[in-house]
Order: structure tokens, then sequence, then C-alpha cells
């Protein structure tokens, strides 16, 4: 079946929200599909949802404003609106910012097709005509220009492609805009999301913003009893604590370890704990040889994107994080 009829065949059913979500009913109604599709993220059996869940399924529930999410990188944005599209079999059109994205790159463009000139659909167009959820990632990366092209899409216009006979494309009933980015548009308060642009007031004026943090420490311990069910339990929740601290020190805020320079380069997102807690697992042979698992595994994670004081740095708070035995680690 090729993709456009898969995407015509879609049934848009009601489901209650609860039972979705948590298994629980709550005679909430929420609009998804009958069926998956190709278009359709592969739910996640590890994924730990995230607090601002209930805001995004308020926002999925009727058609509204579009949402920008925002947050530090890695803390879990754009999964989580994936992971909740696929619970409700919604199709998705994933599309990652950079400045060079046009417009065209967006909504479709023409090719030649056996010897035909052929209008083939973007990802916005096809979110728009069979009501899919538009995502478009590192938003704040377009050019703001490009990005201020889809402000009439954003306030609920029809897409008028001109290169395939001025077709009018209205937003379907489930069609729903969402966005992620590290910064709110406005502006880049670490300094360190490289590339990112200042977004034009009027394009940022259309949106609902979500903000997206970290997880809670207990979320972030559960992800861990997932993805490294073999490790110690003490040991994944000093991990888990050990990340807030490096965020802690990276946004000058640490208390508990103040007379370590309270200004790093680097932190810790949720994907590079999870690969420090695999590596961690992958590196436990070396500890036959005196090599320390945790501290190994922590360079190959973070470590050596840092400079050489924050290496040290980091060192130095995972020894006293994680000294003796306590933590099943020698
Ligand atoms: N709550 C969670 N449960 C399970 N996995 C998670 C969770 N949060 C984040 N992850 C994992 O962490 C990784 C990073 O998450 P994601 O890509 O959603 O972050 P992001 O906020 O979009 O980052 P970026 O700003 O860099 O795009 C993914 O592999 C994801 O599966
Ligand atoms: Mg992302």
């Amino acid at each position: 079946m090729n993709e456009h009829n898969e995407l015509k065949q879609l049934k848009v059913i009601e489901m209650d929200a609860g039972n979705v979500f948590s298994g629980q009913t709550s005679k909430r109604m929420i609009n998804g599909y009958s069926a998956a599709s190709i278009y359709t993220p592969k739910s996640d059996p590890d994924y730990i949802y995230h607090d601002t869940m209930r805001e995004i399924i308020v926002w999925l529930m009727n058609p509204s404003d579009p949402l920008y999410i925002f947050g530090p990188t890695g803390s879990g944005k754009t999964s989580l609106i994936k992971q909740l599209a696929s619970k409700l079999n919604y199709p998705v059109f994933e599309v990652t910012g950079h400045s060079r994205v046009e417009f065209a790159d967006l909504a479709g463009h023409l090719s030649i097709e056996k010897g035909n000139m052929i209008f083939q659909y973007g990802p916005l167009s096809l979110a728009m005509k069979y009501g899919g959820l538009f995502l478009l990632n590192e938003l704040d990366l377009l050019d703001p220009a490009t990005a201020s092209g889809l402000n009439s899409i954003l306030d609920g216009s029809p897409l008028c492609i001109s290169e395939n006979g001025s077709e009018l494309i209205y937003p379907h009933p489930m069609f729903r805009f969402a966005a992620t980015a590290n910064t709110n548009g406005g502006i880049d308060e670490s300094g360190l999301y490289q590339g990112t642009l200042k977004q034009n007031i009027a394009f940022m004026d259309r949106f609902w913003l979500c903000e997206v943090n970290y997880p809670e420490p207990q979320a972030e311990v559960q992800l861990l009893n997932k993805v490294a069910p073999n490790l110690p339990e003490k040991l994944r929740t000093g991990m888990v604590d050990y990340a807030n601290e490096v965020r802690k020190l990276f946004m000058g805020e640490s208390a508990n370890h103040a007379e370590l320079e309270n200004s790093i380069e680097v932190t810790f997102s949720t994907r590079t704990l999870m690969r420090w807690a695999d590596l961690t697992v992958r590196f436990q042979p070396l500890s036959q040889q005196g090599v320390q698992p945790i501290t190994y595994a922590l360079n190959r994670a973070l470590g050596f994107r840092a400079t050489r004081e924050t290496r040290a740095m980091l060192h130095e708070l995972a020894q006293r994080m994680f000294s003796g035995s306590e933590h099943g680690i020698n």
C-alpha cells in the first residue's frame, strides 16, 4: 500500500485519555487513530512519562495554538511528544531545523517520476492534509525569516501550493503543530547552544509555550533501573545525584560543593545519564584490572567533552560521591 493510501485510510476514534496514558478511566476523551501507520512513532517500553505530559495531553485534546516545547538538551522534549503520539497512533512528520531549511523542505516540491512532473508533498503538507502531528525539532536553529513564513499556517490558514495547480490544503481537524528547541526563542542564556537564533517576536507570539526540564530524581532512578538493572541500586541512585550535582554546578547553583568552582561548561542530560549507566555496565570487566568502571565510563559519556579543568573537577566529584564499597564498586 502506498503511503498516501495508508494515510487516507486512517480512522479517527475517541479514546478515554486516562485509559490511554495511565491505565485508569478518566471520562476525559481524546481523539486518536484506530491503528498505527508507518508514520506512527514506535512505542518505547522503557519510557518513563515526564511530569509535563499532562500539559501536552491537554494540548493534544483540542485543536489549539501550536505548541513550543523548550528546555535543556536531552531533557526528553522530542521523545515525550513522540511517545504520547505513539499512544494515540498519531502519524508524526518530523523535521529537524537548521539555518538552511527552506519553506519547500516543509511544504514539498516538484520532482520527475517516470518522465512526468509530479508534486512531492513535504512533511507539513502531509500532516495538514491527513491529520498528522508536524514536529519541528530545533526550531530556534531556523532562519527567523523562514520561520516567519509559517505564520499563516500557525494561525490556522490553509497552505497554498502554487506548484501543484495552487492546491489549497485546509488543516485537517487532527492536524497539530509542535516545535521543540533549547532556547525559548528569545535568548540563549547559557551561551552554549551554538547556532540558535533569536526568533521573530510575532512568530513566537503564536505559540503555547511549554518548558521541559530534566525529570525528577525518582523518575531518572526508575529509568536507570530499566536501562541498567544489573548495577547496584545504590549506585544508580548515586549516579542520578551526581547528574543533579553537575547540573547545579553548570547553573552556578551548587551549595554542596561550593569549593569546586561554581561554573562548568558541560551539563548532564538524561541522554548522557543513560549512556553513562550503559557504559558502566559494559566496562565492568575493567575492575579486574584495577580500573574503576564508573569513572572510566564517565569520561566516555561526558568528561571527554569538557575542558581538562572541568574534567578534573568531574573526576574529583565522582571520587567524593562514589568512594567506598557501599556503591558495590571498587
Ligand atoms: N523520561 C524518559 N524516559 C525514557 N527515556 C528518556 C526520557 N527522557 C529522555 N529519555 C531518553 O533520553 C534521550 C534524549 O531525549 P530527547 O531526544 O527526547 O531529548 P531532547 O530534549 O529532545 O534533546 P535535544 O534538545 O538535544 O533535542 C532519548 O534517547 C530518550 O529516549
Ligand atoms: Mg530533541
